[in-house]
């Protein structure tokens, strides 16, 4: 089968059991062709939130599916392979966490969305890279404890320097691969073009970048500006993404290694057996687990609308 038949059949398939198709930023563009929703972490769990479908197929990370399952725990929630991880999700242990919370009593506990649903459960707020700094602005305590990506925190705490910070060392293997040099060898090889990063890259990275964002306030900065390049620091499909979007524009990668080979492992062909019935992994929690863990989001769905 062509690419172009195996989506009709998805589409068609999907339409006929009623199945909702979630797609983060960093999936391949043939997966967004055939999805209903595509977007970053903030996105996608305010659309998990919205969804009224019975089923819903995360093409994604684990923890992006546990998200849908913690707003949905009646709906099937179905992770396109269940393979895909986020390393970074898993970089601190529940024990650390509950002897970081021992060591920080007076702290709010913020976790990146990219945790595993156990830190869910001792978090007090989630954040995402593109709601953290007003989440956290809006949390009434001065004292913050932030997991797992330091990069990150550091970026929002120099945006809220009147509140204190608690950091672990932690971050994303793949952003963390950009490089100062990379930016200056970009910068060389582009003069006068933008360079746009997530906040996900190393602090000296970040310093160097014109604009600071999640995937989508950087899909959505460059097709509003009115320049016509950019220096693309994240994950590259965003590179190839923009591309297609707008061809009348250029877009460069700051470095060829930004590659998250989680988000990648899934294919048009594993999307195409789950909307068969005969693939992925169907996500089961315990009710107590998935309640303990809903009030982190639910939180940070408050505090984002305040
Ligand atoms: P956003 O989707 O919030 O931009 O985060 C990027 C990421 O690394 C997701 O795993
Ligand atoms: Fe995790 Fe980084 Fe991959 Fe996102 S890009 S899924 S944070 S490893």
């Amino acid at each position: 089968m062509l690419i172009h038949e195996i989506q009709a059949e998805i589409r068609r398939l999907k339409r006929e059991k009623g199945i909702c198709i979630l797609a983060h930023a960093y999936q391949s563009h043939d997966i967004w062709e055939v999805a209903d929703y595509v977007g970053d972490s903030f996105g996608l769990s305010q659309k998990a939130a919205e969804s009224d479908a019975d089923t819903v197929l995360m093409c994604g990370v684990r923890f992006m599916a546990e998200t849908v399952k913690i707003l949905s725990p009646q709906k099937r929630v179905i992770l396109a392979n269940g393979e895909a991880g986020c390393p970074m999700a898993e970089q601190i242990s529940v024990d650390l966490l509950r002897s970081l919370k021992e060591k920080y009593p007076d702290h709010t506990v913020v976790s990146y969305i990219n945790t595993t649903i156990q830190l869910k459960t001792l978090t007090d707020v989630c954040v995402t890279s593109s709601s953290a700094v007003k989440i956290v602005q809006n949390i009434q305590n001065d004292k913050i404890l932030f997991i797992p990506d330091c990069n990150l925190g550091s970026w929002v705490q120099k945006q809220i320097p009147e509140k204190q910070f608690q950091f672990v060392p932690g971050g994303c293997p793949t952003h963390l691969l950009i490089t100062p040099k990379n930016v200056e060898q970009a910068r060389q090889k582009h003069p006068n073009v933008l360079v746009l990063v997530h906040p996900e890259c190393a602090e000296k990275v970040v310093e160097l970048a014109d604009y600071v964002g999640s995937t989508t306030q950087i899909m959505d900065f460059a097709k509003q500006s009115q320049a016509t390049e950019f220096i693309i620091g994240t994950e590259n499909s965003i590179v190839q993404h923009l591309q297609i979007d707008c061809p009348e524009k250029r877009f460069y990668a700051l470095s060829k290694n930004c590659v998250c080979h989680n988000m990648k492992m899934t294919t048009l062909g594993d999307v195409y057996e789950c909307v068969r019935g005969i693939g992925g992994e169907e996500i089961t929690l315990d009710a107590d687990t998935l309640r303990n863990a809903r009030r982190s989001i639910d939180e940070m769905l408050r505090l984002e609308k305040i």
